[in-house]
C-alpha cells in the first residue's frame, strides 16, 4: 500500500490518474473511505453545515477543525488528509497563520492544509510552504467569502472574474501549492486553468476537465438535504435508508419484536432464585 502524498498529486497529473477526494469529519467514515480507496480526504469546514448545523462555514473554529481532523486521521493509513483552515485563521498575520496551520498538523495530524483565496493571501501561502506545511489552494466560489459574494453563486462567468481566477491559480502555483480546488466555475474556464498550470486542479462544480474531483460526503450519500447544489451527484440515498431503519427500530420496540433471544444474556436459575 503506497501512501498518497503531496508528490502523488503532481505525479497523478503527469500520468493522467484522476485524483479522487471526498470530505469526512469522523473516524468511522474516514475508515470506510480509506477502505474504498479514495486518494485524499478533506476535513472541510463544510462540517459547520453538515455536522454542526450552522447556516454557513463562518462559525467554524480552529478547535472544531482540530477535533474533527484528529478523528479522521485516526481512520486513515493511505489517503492524504487535508485540514481546512477556518474563517479568519489565516488573515490576521503570517505568524498567526503559521501557528494555526501548525496546530492542524501537530494536534490534528493533518498532512496538509487548505486555504481559500489567491493574491490577497499569497504572503501567507508562501510562508506556510517555507515552514514546510503543504498547502492546497481553493479558488472560484470560496464559501468563507459568502457575505462578500452575496450568496453561493457560480464564479468566473465574466471576463474580469475569469482573468482574476486564472491569475490567482498561477500565483498559487508559483507559491508552491500542491493542488488547487476549483469550486463552482464554468467547465471551460476550469479546463483552461488545468491546462495552464502543472499542479493538479480538484473540481467541485467545475466540470470534467479538472485533474480530480471532490464532493461533500453527506451530499453524495444523500444525507444532507438543506441545500443541494446542481453539481452534486447522489451515489446513495442513505438519508432514506437511515429513516426507514429508525422507523423499523421504533416499531419493533413497541411490538416487543426487538430485542430477540439472540440479543440477550442469560443467568442460571439457581442464582436468580437467590435474588428474590
Ligand atoms: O469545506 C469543504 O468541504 C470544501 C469543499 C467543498 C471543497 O471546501
Amino acid at each position: 500500500m503506497n501512501k498518497f502524498t503531496t508528490a502523488s498529486f503532481i505525479k497523478a497529473k503527469e500520468e493522467g490518474h484522476k485524483i479522487s477526494m471526498l470530505t469526512a469529519y469522523d473516524y468511522s467514515t474516514a475508515k470506510l473511505l480509506e477502505e474504498a480507496g479514495v486518494d485524499s480526504i478533506l476535513v472541510g469546514d463544510s462540517l459547520g453545515m453538515v455536522m454542526l448545523g450552522y447556516e454557513h462555514t463562518l462559525q467554524v473554529t480552529l478547535e472544531d477543525m482540530i477535533h474533527h481532523t484528529k478523528a479522521v486521521a485516526r481512520g486513515v493509513k493511505r489517503a492524504l488528509v487535508i485540514g481546512d483552515m477556518p474563517f479568519l485563521s489565516y488573515h490576521v498575520s503570517v505568524e498567526e497563520t503559521i501557528k494555526n496551520a501548525g496546530r492542524l498538523i501537530q494536534e490534528g495530524n493533518a498532512h496538509a492544509v487548505k486555504l481559500e483565496g489567491g493574491k490577497e493571501i499569497i504572503d501567507k501561502i508562501e510562508a506556510l510552504v517555507k515552514a514546510q506545511i503543504p498547502v492546497c489552494g481553493h479558488l472560484g466560489l470560496t464559501p468563507q467569502s459568502v457575505n462578500m459574494m452575496g450568496g453561493y453563486k457560480v464564479q468566473g462567468k465574466d471576463e474580469a472574474q475569469a482573468k482574476k481566477i486564472i491569475e490567482d491559480a498561477k500565483l498559487l502555483e508559483a507559491a508552491g501549492v500542491f493542488a488547487i480546488v476549483l469550486e463552482c466555475i464554468p467547465e471551460k474556464l476550469a479546463q483552461l486553468i488545468s491546462e495552464s498550470i502543472n499542479v493538479p486542479t480538484i473540481g467541485i462544480g467545475a466540470g470534467k476537465y479538472c485533474d480530480g474531483q471532490v464532493l461533500v460526503i453527506q451530499d453524495m450519500l444523500g444525507m444532507y438535504n438543506n441545500l443541494t447544489p446542481k453539481f452534486v451527484k447522489k451515489y446513495a440515498d442513505l438519508g432514506s435508508s437511515i429513516k426507514e431503519a429508525v422507523i423499523s427500530y421504533c416499531g419493533e420496540i413497541q411490538e416487543g419484536v426487538f430485542p430477540e433471544k439472540k440479543h440477550t444474556f442469560t443467568i442460571d436459575d439457581e442464582t436468580m432464585k437467590k435474588l428474590y
